[in-house]
Formats: C-alpha cells, structure tokens, sequence
C-alpha cells in the first residue's frame, strides 16, 4: 500500500476511534495533533465546519469498522434497540462505511430493507458484495453526495447516523433532508464521539450532544440523549408526528 494512504489512514483512524489498521506505520497511540486533518493530505474542512476524510480502500477500513474488537465499546446490540426496529421497517443507515451497522439492521428487519449510503464509492462497492456474500438481499447500498442523502421524501421509518454527524458541512440543512425524508412515527438515532471520550476526531471536531440536539431542534425534532456508551452518545429523536 502506498506510504500516504497508510498515514493517512493512521491519521483518520486515530481521529475516528478505532485501531489503527495492522501495516499502519506507527503502532503507538497518535499524539492529539498527529490527527489534525490539516497533517494528512486527503483531510480538510468542510465549509460547514464537517471533517472530511478520504475512506479509499474499503478492504483495509474493515480491518477498522469492523474489528471484532471494537464490539466491546460500540456495544452494537445496544445502538440498535434504540432504533426500536420492526421487521417490515425500511432504515437508512447513512455514511455507512463497511456495513458494521447496516449489515445487524438488515437482519432485524427481514421483510423491510436497508438503504445503506455513503459517499464513498469503494464503501459501496464494498457493502454491495458483502450483502451478497451475507445473503442480505434487503441491503441496498447507495452512493450520495455529501451534501444530500438523496432519501425520498416519507420514504423511511428510522435513520441512523453513526460516527458521521462531525464530519458534515452544514449539518442543518442536511438535517432538514433527512426530516422529510421520515415517514410518519420516523425516528432518527445519531450517534457520535463525546468531548471527552477516549477515542475520535480531534477536538475541535466534537460536538457536544447539546449542540446537536439544538440543530436537530433547529429543524423541528425534539431529541434527547437516550443512552450513553463508553466514548459516544447517542442521541433519539421523539417519534416524528
Ligand atoms: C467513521 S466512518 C463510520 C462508518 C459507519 N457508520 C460505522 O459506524 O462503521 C464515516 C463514514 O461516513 C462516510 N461519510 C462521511 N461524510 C459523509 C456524507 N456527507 N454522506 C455520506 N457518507 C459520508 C465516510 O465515507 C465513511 O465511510
């Protein structure tokens, strides 16, 4: 693998919370400024204030996402009940990555379905042929620009937005997107890093649950932290009338 790719990859993943990928160059734990996006080459800002990363390669990010390892403080199981799935339900699972999440919410709801995005087009390639090698025919993965989740309108019961939020631009009219995009008793369920957690993006990325629940509210949802993981959040929306 190319020498930038690895730092960048190093870079991201110390900002993002996970391991480090086992052939990245430098086993021992990144400084805070060693995960600067300015430092890495494919980071920047976006003009909202989102970090932008480059998630290129999606093969080496599932050593990342999904790391058995990373169970013991994603806690999976718990994330998914507060979507308070039914099985007919259709969820989108948005900057889905690897499908660590959309691949759990694909079983849970066997007779509804998956619209797993993310802008990435190896993510997307990559989560098509894992839901074929998984027998997940409800799965659907689909490439979105980052400033839309390209959802119809009514179109979905649950949203889920993990490890995402930070790095988008203007979070308030994406947001006001994915609110028509619910259908009627919709719920949207984000999940991100706390100010002080262990692992995640840098600190001036973090957004305090206040902060996101003030532009959720901006939007007309009405939302509260409902369960609190080891180093993220998670914060649901009241059903959506
Ligand atoms: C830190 S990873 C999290 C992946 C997945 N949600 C998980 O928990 O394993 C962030 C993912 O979001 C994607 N992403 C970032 N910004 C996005 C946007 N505006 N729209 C869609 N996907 C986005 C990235 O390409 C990447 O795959």
């Amino acid at each position: 693998m190319h020498v930038n790719l690895h730092l960048s990859m190093f870079l991201v993943v110390a900002a993002c919370g996970a391991a480090p990928p086992p052939a990245a160059p430098a086993p021992a734990p990144a400084p805070a400024h060693a995960a600067e996006p300015s430092h890495a080459p494919e980071h920047k800002d976006h003009d909202g204030g989102g970090m932008h990363h480059g998630f290129k390669n999606a093969e080496e990010w599932a050593k990342v996402f999904d790391d058995p390892a990373r169970d013991a403080w994603q806690e999976p199981d718990r994330v998914v009940a507060e979507l308070a799935l039914a099985p007919a339900m259709t969820v989108a699972d948005i900057g889905a990555g690897t499908g660590y999440f959309a691949v759990r919410i694909a079983r849970a709801v066997p007779r509804g379905e998956v619209i797993a995005t993310d802008l990435e087009p190896d993510m997307i390639r990559f989560m098509t042929e894992r839901a074929q090698r998984e027998g997940l025919t409800n799965l659907r993965a689909v490439l979105t620009p980052a400033d839309d989740p390209e959802l119809a309108p009514g179109s979905v019961d649950r949203i889920l937005i993990v490890d995402v939020w930070h790095h988008l631009g203007d979070r308030a009219a994406y947001a006001r997107k994915l609110v028509s995009a619910l259908r009627q008793g919709g719920q949207l369920v984000i999940v991100d890093f706390k100010l002080d957690a262990k692992r995640g993006p840098p600190a001036k990325f973090r957004l305090a649950p206040a902060d996101v629940i003030a532009e959720l509210a901006s939007v007309g949802l009405t939302a509260k932290v409902t369960l609190e993981l080891a180093d993220q959040y998670v914060i649901t929306t009241r059903r959506k009338p």
